[in-house]
């Protein structure tokens, strides 16, 4: 069952009815200011920081479902009702919600009123704007009250959620015009304050929310709305809304439009405070300057919608598969680009609150995202890079705002600074840029520890090199990619939930999953040290990791798949001999995309297993069977009933893994058949099951062994997108950055006769056919460049050639 459809020529996704199974979301904004808006109109506003500088409050797991966001409330004689359906969730006539690339458009009716509300964040301003159109669509003139909404957060989300005893004395506002400025804060001279505002005079307002709604009253039947005038009430200590109220005639036919805006504003550090609460408005006034007309407004979304057709043209693929090419060209780097601006912070299944950017979450969403915009990868790189250890280990997350390491969470987590690794390999190749190395960075935000980008990687590789186990296998430290699974952290008794932050390494228990990263990044790393000269250290780095490569093949192999661990009393985690959990995806994944046991015969092995004890009709699940009880020397990952999360839910992120793993032995029907199994645009028919979004990708689907199969959750913020991408782009359609240029190595389903690929890379366009005229699964066998045959399957770059025209013939 459907709710909407994708429309690709606007590329939107089209909602058709308010009721989804959950709220499907969209993400407006693209570098400071960032909303979160439903398909009825529910979210959330901030500036850089979602936890930090929140400009408006949600109600999280409220009833209804998702409550508080940006509400225009349209009183129609006795009827009141809203664009998006929500808050009053008065049936309308019509509905439809197009969720775009950074905009998201209403267009609903009601009793021959047409409403079309059009929410962005334009790219030279930090605020979201809201045009809302009024249109007459009946045959008398039309008397209506436009009321609009958004209720104030104080600015920290957590303290805002908690602190009442506080809060409830410190609410301010200020009212000029239709000018509404939310300045608690501001007193103590914190230089943030909001304004909401709308570009034509106003009949009245209300800035007390309470006042506002009436007693025991929610957002669905406010008293002053209901009454059909305003209050004209200033908010002092209490509860903070911004309201406007307009009166509007209409004639029959007649159309009228009104310009909200939200914005973030900030005093410069030598402004002077007047008086204690007293705001320099000019920042305010000038950025309301910018939408006072339509034509404002347009110009502001034809620069947004040029800046997403500017990014995406950089990878555009042209084939017979519409759904292929509306996830590749469309929703899937938008989803990149999404996790590369939230990382995991704000969504509608992470608060924004507790956690901010991961490090080893925000190196892999580079991977998806550094062909869009380099600049912002490097920049990204750097930030992480300060948050490292002097002695490679790394703060597992970072809050945006200060950049800095998160002291809770702290460190432990022993695959993250390969990650790190990772995320140069993929720009350098992406760029050839390899002054990044040069930067000098920080160490735990120390300037006086600062050393080279390449010190760093150094250490990275280093740390894995001297934190090796019994079985000269990675100890796995806190956990390695799989947060949950816990082996050091079983010293609470029984009885007592799981430490998640005991002991932050054990010298036993050990992770076959960072032995396959190692081996995978290792090699990379060895790689950039050659480019750079240093070849000493390139053949102590491939040293290193024929080491790891060959304890993975002497204590990692169970015989039929790749071990997962060893615990902390060096028992097999992953093993036929495990009463439950005997078989685990990532090894089998990740080994062999780092190509261990390919030419042993172990890798076909690994990934028969996978397809006959872990391949649902719904993706791959984690593991299997199903850890039906708590086991103390495995932590969270058996907390979970069985089928859901790391116990044996579909994890869609590590799905990509097996997909990839099947085009390094060249098996490119069965890539395909596991990429389209959680890919949205193909599950779309199912959304009642799946429940999800169906344009992006969620991080969990539930297993075989949960009461809900198939259903998904957390969806948006997943290192799914990136690497969903990377197997795409990179894997099945085969266009590999590599440090000396771009790399064909096709893997596709073959059936698939013909596609082409129109990529940027380096300063020029490349524009690839490949045909597969005798129907295989992988490989180039002859490759013409500008009518040229060439040997391989490398496209040499020439100097100052901007349009290569490539032919590759599998
Ligand atoms: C979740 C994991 C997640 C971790 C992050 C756990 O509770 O189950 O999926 O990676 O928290 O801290
Ligand atoms: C979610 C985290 O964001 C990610 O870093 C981790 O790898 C997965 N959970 C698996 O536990």
């Amino acid at each position: 069952m459907q709710f909407g459809h994708f429309d690709d020529v606007k590329k939107e996704y089209v909602i058709t009815s308010p009721k989804t199974p959950l709220p499907w979301i969209n993400y407006l904004g693209s570098e400071n200011f960032f909303s979160l808006i439903s398909n009825t109109c529910g979210g959330y506003s901030f500036y850089k920081d979602a936890k930090l500088l929140r400009l408006t409050r949600y109600r999280y797991n409220d009833t209804p479902l998702d409550q508080n966001g940006r509400y225009y409330y349209i009183k129609d004689g006795d009827t009141v009702w809203n664009p998006g359906w929500q808050p009053t969730q008065t049936p309308l006539d019509s509905y439809e919600c197009h969720h775009g690339l950074g905009y998201s458009r209403f267009v609903s009716s009601k009793n021959l009123v047409a409403a079309e509300l059009t929410a962005f964040v334009p790219l030279a301003d930090s605020c979201e704007v809201n045009r809302l159109m009024l249109t007459n669509n009946g045959t008398e003139e039309k008397t209506l009250a436009l009321t609009s909404f958004v209720e104030f957060c104080f600015w920290n989300a957590v303290d805002d959620m908690t602190n009442f005893q506080r809060n409830f004395s410190i609410g301010e506002v200020e009212i000029q015009g239709s000018e509404i400025y939310h300045k608690t804060e501001y007193r103590e001279r914190r230089r943030h304050y909001a304004v909401y505002a709308v570009n034509c005079p106003i009949d009245g307002y209300d800035t007390d929310r309470d006042a506002f709604l009436g007693a025991y009253r929610g957002n669905d039947r406010p008293e002053t709305v209901l009454r059909g005038t305003a209050g004209n009430t200033v908010a002092s200590g209490w509860g903070v809304i911004g309201s406007h109220h307009i009166d509007v005639t209409l004639k029959p036919g007649e159309s009228r439009s009104f310009i909200f805006v939200l914005g973030y504003c900030e005093n410069a550090a030598d402004d002077k405070w007047e008086a204690p609460g007293v705001i320099n408005k000019k920042p305010a006034k000038e950025m309301l300057s910018h939408y006072q007309t339509d034509e404002q407004v347009d110009a502001a979304l034809a620069e947004l919608a040029s800046y997403w057709d500017g990014l995406l043209a950089k990878y555009a693929l042209t084939c017979a598969d519409e759904k292929l090419g509306r996830m590749v060209n469309i929703w899937n780097q938008y989803q990149c680009m999404v996790t590369f601006n939230m990382s995991r912070s704000a969504s509608y299944f992470e608060s924004g609150t507790g956690r901010g950017m991961g490090f080893r979450d925000s190196c892999q969403d580079l991977l998806g995202f550094v062909h869009l915009i380099p600049d912002r990868a490097r920049e990204r790189l750097l930030d992480i890079a300060a948050t490292q250890f002097e002695d490679g280990s790394a703060y597992h997350q970072y809050q945006p705002l200060t950049k800095k390491g998160n002291m809770d969470i702290g460190s432990g987590f022993n695959d993250d600074p390969l990650w790190l690794i990772a995320g140069c390999a993929a720009y350098i190749k992406e760029t050839g840029d390899f002054s990044i190395l040069d930067e000098q960075v920080d160490f735990d935000n120390d300037s006086t520890k600062a050393q080279p980008l390449m010190e760093h990687l150094k250490r990275s590789f280093d740390f894995t090199v001297t934190h090796l186990g019994p079985h000269k296998l990675p100890l796995i430290g806190r956990a390695d990619w799989n947060d949950c699974l816990n082996l050091n952290c079983f010293s609470a008794e029984p009885g007592e939930p799981f430490q998640t932050t005991g002991p932050s390494e054990g010298p036993v228990a050990e992770s076959i999953f960072i032995a396959a990263m190692f081996v995978k990044y290792g090699k990379e790393y060895a790689a950039i040290c050659r480019r750079r000269g240093n070849e000493e250290e390139a053949v102590y780095a491939e040293k290193e990791v024929e080491k790891v490569y060959q304890a993975v093949l002497d204590a990692g192999w169970d015989g039929e798949w790749f071990l997962r661990a060893y615990d902390a009393a060096g028992e097999k985690v992953g093993s036929k001999e495990c009463e439950e959990g005997k078989i685990f995806i990532e090894p089998q994944g990740f080994c062999v995309l780092a190509e261990i046991g390919v030419k042993e015969g172990l890798a076909e092995k690994a990934l028969t297993s996978v397809k006959n004890i872990l391949e649902t009709k719904y993706g791959v699940v984690l593991l299997q069977p199903a850890y039906t009880k708590y086991y103390l020397n495995l932590g969270e990952v058996s907390s979970y009933p069985p089928g859901y999360k790391e116990n044996a839910g579909i994890f869609c992120h590590n799905n990509p893994w097996i997909s990839i793993a099947e085009t390094v032995v060249g098996h490119g029907n069965r890539a395909f058949d596991l990429y389209r199994k959680i890919c949205p645009a193909y599950i779309e028919d199912i959304s009642e099951i799946h429940r999800t979004e169906p344009y992006v990708y969620s991080q969990m689907i539930a297993g075989k062994d949960a009461a809900h199969f198939g259903e998904a959750k957390n969806s948006w913020l997943t290192g799914t997108a990136a690497w969903t991408f990377v197997n795409v782009s990179q894997y099945i359609l085969g266009i590999q950055p590599d440090y000396d240029g771009l790399t064909l190595n096709p893997c596709i389903p073959s059936d698939m006769e013909e596609f082409k690929i129109r990529r940027y890379f380096r300063g020029a366009w490349y524009n690839i056919t490949f045909k597969n005229p005798e129907h295989k699964e992988k490989g180039v066998s002859s490759l013409t460049v500008n009518g040229t045959a060439v040997e391989g399957n490398l496209i040499p770059i020439t100097e100052g050639c901007t349009e290569y025209d490539v032919v590759a013939v599998m």
